[in-house]
């Protein structure tokens, strides 16, 4: 379940409010170190998006997998809405996804680039909670 969310984020988390491009487009750069593993995850939902490819576009599908996920993994039912476009290629992506090695003034330039406040960058660096439940339900 963390992995669909984390790719469904990787995708949102390359929007620019300055250049007003990139985001939510169904385009990674799977090959930047950035978005490791994440193939994984776009692969597994590949064949099912294909049942649903004329109704939506892959973006439109990620973010709804991740809403089903959020839900699943106890959260809130986030209404869905309709009509991102995707991209073959996202060249802009380069450079704009966070880098876990770099402190808060790197995470707050990314939040704020996406335009969000200090408090919503927190509630939102919760999603990293999801990423033990697998492990907490083994032990
Ligand atoms: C500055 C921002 C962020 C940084 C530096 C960051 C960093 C990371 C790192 C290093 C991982 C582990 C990746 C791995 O297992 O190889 C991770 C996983 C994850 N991230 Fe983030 N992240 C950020 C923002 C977000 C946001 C905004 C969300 C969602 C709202 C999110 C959701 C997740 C999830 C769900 C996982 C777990 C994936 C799994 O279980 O495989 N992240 N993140």
């Amino acid at each position: 379940m963390g992995g669909i969310l984390r790719l469904a984020t990787h995708d949102a988390m390359s929007y620019s409010k300055y250049e007003n491009n990139g985001g939510m487009d169904g385009c990674l750069q799977f090959d930047d170190i950035v978005n490791r593993g994440l193939e994984k995850y776009r692969d597994l939902l590949q064949p099912v998006y294909e049942h649903y490819s004329s109704l939506m576009s892959r973006a439109d599908f990620w973010a709804l997998a991740s809403l089903a996920v959020i839900e699943a993994a106890g959260g809130p039912r986030i209404p869905f809405q309709w009509g991102r476009v995707d991209a073959a290629h996202c060249p802009e992506d380069g450079g704009r996804l966070p880098d876990p090695t770099k402190g808060h003034g790197h995470v707050m330039k990314l939040f704020t680039r996406l335009g969000f406040t200090a408090e919503e960058a927190v509630a939102l660096m919760g999603a990293h909670t999801i990423e033990g439940l697998g492990w907490l339900s083994e032990a």
